[in-house]
């Protein structure tokens, strides 16, 4: 994964560094300074960062070098860290189509599911799927991915529901991480529904998951983090809270799917159990929101996914108002967010949320890093960091968002190395 030769980019319109956020995420105030410097450039060499400062700088400084190294020429264009997505369903069989055109002649999301279709429609798709086929689909999404300036992506099972295909979904993921540019980060979501075979006894699931399944994530290493589908109708608080607890004695680190289609104190969960990150949130209540800002759980907002289910967003402004560090994922799954297009949930962002450009960035390179604990190392243009860069053909970072519904990408380097041109 390594390139050979340094990497010098320079005459950068903008050289969007979102620097100083490594510690902890960016809040308020904070994520709207994106740390710019015009006419910028970067020294890159053995997969990492070397030196970031204005073309003139880093020129002098490493002038004797200019002719062994890969010039890149920024001019009219922006540069900033490589997108980070923390919340995908990535590996998964099939799609949904026919549910879409149902929601479009009136059926609801959780309708379709208590009837046997969404979540349990890809479930038996996935169970059915060999692990070359759900390698090969969920890398087609991958390169997706990439294209649109991706550099990382979390990646959550439970389209299993049995141990079985939840393994063959983490392992798929372990060998996409291994195989494909884009790094993932996985996250064990065994408890993402009820399976019908349990529909009677939804707590005998949640004593598998727990006294089955993650013994066995954390003996094979299969996962990081460790998330759940809090909803009314799928998994109580209470039940989510268990779940969320038993995973911490295996060092996997909560993550909780809170508040998505009604209220339910999810957010308030999440800050009880000490969870990274809450996600969707589209309902979370005002205390909820309080309490995630006192514990600095991050809000990991999915506008894309109220966008297809046409739902109203979550309200990302009053959040970020009131102090939740805010990021912004696409929720990249077959039901309720079928894209691999970030830029779009940055615009969504804008549209729907009432977020400022800049702050759409913030949420997808260093609070994102954050939601997935990859902030040492990624979400930022400084010095020793991971070179995951990405150049996008616009002046200013301000018309990413303008020109909404586009993919500006145009280039991409992961790990010192160009990957898209
Ligand atoms: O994040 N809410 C639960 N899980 C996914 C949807 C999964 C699906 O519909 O296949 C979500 O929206
Ligand atoms: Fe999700």
């Amino acid at each position: 994964k390594l390139s050979e030769k340094p990497i010098f980019i320079h005459h950068a319109n903008e050289l969007i560094t979102v620097a100083g956020g490594s510690d902890k995420p960016f809040k308020r105030e904070e994520m709207n300074n994106l740390h710019i410097v015009k006419d910028g450039a970067l020294w890159i060499e053995n997969g990492q960062i070397m030196a970031v400062g204005t073309t003139e700088e880093i020129q002098s400084r490493y002038s004797d070098r200019l002719n062994e190294s890969i010039i890149v020429d920024a001019t009219g264009k922006i540069v900033l860290p490589g997108l980070i997505d923390p919340h995908t369903h990535l590996v998964y069989a099939g799609s949904r189509e026919n549910e879409f055109n149902m929601r479009l002649n009136g059926a609801t999301y959780m309708e379709i599911m208590n009837n046997g279709g969404g979540i349990h429609a890809t479930t038996t798709r996935t169970r059915a799927a060999s692990y070359e086929e759900l390698l090969s689909e969920s890398k087609t999404r991958l390169d997706s991915f990439l294209k649109h300036g991706v550099t990382t992506v979390e990646a959550k099972s439970g389209y299993g529901l049995d141990w079985k295909t939840e393994k063959k979904q983490l392992e798929v993921a372990k060998q996409l991480n291994e195989e494909h540019v884009i790094d993932i980060v996985r996250t064990f979501m065994g408890a993402h529904a009820v399976p019908a075979n349990f529909k009677e006894n939804p707590d005998e699931f949640v004593r598998i998951v727990i006294e089955e399944m993650l013994p066995q994530v954390a003996k094979e290493n299969l996962a990081e983090f460790n998330d759940v589908f809090c909803e009314r109708g799928v998994f109580t608080p209470e039940q989510s809270k268990k779940i969320l607890e038993a995973g911490k004695e295996y060092g996997l680190i909560p993550k909780i799917h809170a508040d998505e289609i009604e209220p339910y104190e999810g957010a308030e969960l999440a800050a009880d159990v000490g969870a990274i990150s809450a996600e969707h949130l589209l309902r979370a209540s005002d205390t909820g929101i309080k309490k995630m800002a006192e514990k600095e759980v991050i809000g990991v907002l999915l506008p894309g996914t109220a966008f297809f289910l046409m739902a109203d967003s979550a309200r990302g402004r009053k959040m970020i108002d009131e102090g939740v560090p805010v990021a912004l994922s696409t929720d990249c799954n077959p039901g309720s967010s079928p894209t691999t297009s970030l830029p779009f949930i940055m615009n969504l962002a804008c549209m729907k949320m009432g977020m400022t450009p800049a702050e759409a960035i913030t949420a997808c390179t260093i609070n994102a890093a954050h939601a997935i604990n990859r902030s040492n190392e990624i979400g930022s243009l400084e010095i020793g960091k991971k070179a995951d860069i990405v150049m996008m053909n616009v002046p200013n970072y301000m018309q990413l968002q303008y020109h909404y519904g586009m993919n500006h990408t145009d280039m991409v380097i992961k790990n010192g190395k160009i990957v898209v041109e």
